[in-house]
């Protein structure tokens, strides 16, 4: 359990949620967390629940979007940590619209934190990797193998994927191993709302919708030794969803196929 001893952790968006789930996944492991949110007192609640396990962990300030914010959340990390050895671009938005009523601002803004900010952070922590190695894990979205509803996230998603190989080839030579994990539906609030998602769980071949633990635990193997020649990949977890369940279930309750 000490797999992360003397390590330390970025995690964007690690207030609540998935980010959350991984924190308490890298921080039962050894390692020091550190908890980038733009939710101050979400970040601070996880923090004080981190420690009251004993864990080690902190939160700063971090919108992803900008650039002088990672600077100084990476350089808090590495005085705190002793270095940065995992990032886990985490953080992430959505806008329930279609093309046609998505606002130019509403469209930059989920490109900027979803997309951007993952460049940002990664631009910001391959200093401190390079010559000791690290690992830098992306949560895309299986939005990035497929049209989602709303268009500026599935673009953002996808954009992500592209990332994600660009920088495991530029950084490989470097020791730092770049990858991706691809959630479906996981039950956090950003789903909350959704009236398509009791539909969706309907459709899902394993039966149910992912918990933020299902996700964490591939974020943990990408990051870890177990995954060390592992560069450029995506992990798809939605219960087989992005396999072909529409086409699945519709020939099934169709009874086309004996
Ligand atoms: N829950 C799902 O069904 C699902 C599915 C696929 C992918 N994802 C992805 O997983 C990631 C985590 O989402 P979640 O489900 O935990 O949602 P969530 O809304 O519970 O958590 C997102 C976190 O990101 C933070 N955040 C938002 N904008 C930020 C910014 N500009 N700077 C820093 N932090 C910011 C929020 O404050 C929050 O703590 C996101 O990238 C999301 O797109 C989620």
């Amino acid at each position: 359990m000490d797999q992360f001893s003397g390590k330390a952790v970025l995690i964007s968006g690690g207030a609540r949620g998935i980010g959350r789930a991984v924190a308490f996944l890298f921080a039962r492991r050894g390692a020091k967390v550190v908890i980038g949110d733009v939710l101050a007192d979400e970040a601070g609640a996880t923090v004080a629940a981190l420690r009251a396990e004993g864990l080690s962990a902190r939160c700063v300030p971090l919108d992803v979007s900008s650039a002088p914010a990672w600077s100084n959340a990476v350089r808090e990390t590495v005085d705190w940590g002793g270095g940065v050895h995992v990032l886990v671009n985490n953080a992430g938005i959505l806008v329930r619209k279609h093309i046609e009523t998505y606002s130019e601002d509403e469209w930059r803004r989920v490109l900027d934190v979803n997309l951007t900010g993952s460049f940002l952070g990664i631009r910001a922590v391959v200093p401190h990797m390079r010559g000791s190695g690290g690992a830098i894990v992306n949560i895309a979205s299986n939005a990035a193998f497929s049209g989602h509803p709303d268009p500026a996230y599935s673009a953002s998603k996808w954009g992500l994927r592209g990332l994600t190989r660009s920088a495991a080839l530029q950084f490989a030579a470097d020791g730092i191993r770049v990858n991706c994990v691809c959630p479906g539906l996981v039950s956090t609030d950003i789903i909350r709302g959704g009236r398509h998602v009791e539909t969706m769980v309907g459709m899902t071949p394993l039966g149910r919708m992912a918990d933020a633990d299902d996700i964490a635990s591939a974020v943990g193997y990408l990051a870890g030794d177990a995954a060390r020649m592992i560069t450029g990949e995506e992990i798809i977890i939605d219960g087989g969803f992005t396999s072909g369940a529409a086409y699945w279930k519709t020939a099934v309750d169709a009874d086309s196929y004996r």
